[in-house]
């Protein structure tokens, strides 16, 4: 993975590249195999509840926050997509997120990321919705609570939309 990263400034990175022109410019190019993760995936550390495009490895954006020893305060991601950045936060130690994002559907990944759910509540959740699933052959989209997204048949696929219909009247949503 290539950094970059001001000149003079005061970290402990170890493998440095300058290339030719770098002196013309503002920031130094910087080479770390450290943040390659090579053979790891999102599943290495949090499991990956659902697919998003353009997703970051959480493992980085924990091996950042250990380098910049950033506070653990809290977290702000204005674009957070589906949660990643609060996946190493999590890692590091920080409890308090802020996340934005254009897109319903990551919202609602990043809020499933980061709700602690009691492990006995969420099987008895998932033995009622498999059984009020099974007790529905057909289900009509006419009182879908995701109606009220705006430009849904955008964001959201025909079935994924199906399917989360189903989680939302299984789980009395
Ligand atoms: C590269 S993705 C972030 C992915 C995230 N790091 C993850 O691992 O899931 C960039 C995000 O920016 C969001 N986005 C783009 N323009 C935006 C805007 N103006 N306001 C809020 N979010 C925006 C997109 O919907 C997308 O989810």
């Amino acid at each position: 993975m290539i950094l970059l990263e001001k000149p003079n400034f005061n970290s402990n990175f170890m493998q440095k590249q300058m290339d030719k022109d770098s002196k013309k410019q503002d920031y130094l190019a910087i080479y770390n195999p450290k943040y390659d993760f090579l053979g790891q995936s999102y599943a290495s550390i949090y499991p990956n509840l659902h697919k998003y495009p353009a997703t970051m490895l959480p493992q980085i954006g924990l091996e950042l926050l250990k380098e910049f020893k950033a506070k653990k305060s809290n977290l702000l991601d204005p674009y957070c997509g589906s949660g990643s950045s609060f996946v190493s936060g999590l890692g590091y130690g920080i409890r308090y997120f802020v996340g934005f994002d254009l897109n319903p559907l990551a919202i609602m990944i990043a809020k499933a990321r980061m709700t602690y759910i009691n492990s006995s509540y969420l099987i008895q959740q998932k033995e009622k919705l498999l059984r009020q699933i099974e007790s529905k052959n057909e289900l009509s989209l006419d009182s879908n609570p995701l109606i009220n997204i705006t430009n849904l048949d955008f964001w959201i696929e025909k079935n994924a939309q199906q399917d989360l219909h189903q989680v939302f009247l299984g789980g009395g949503y």
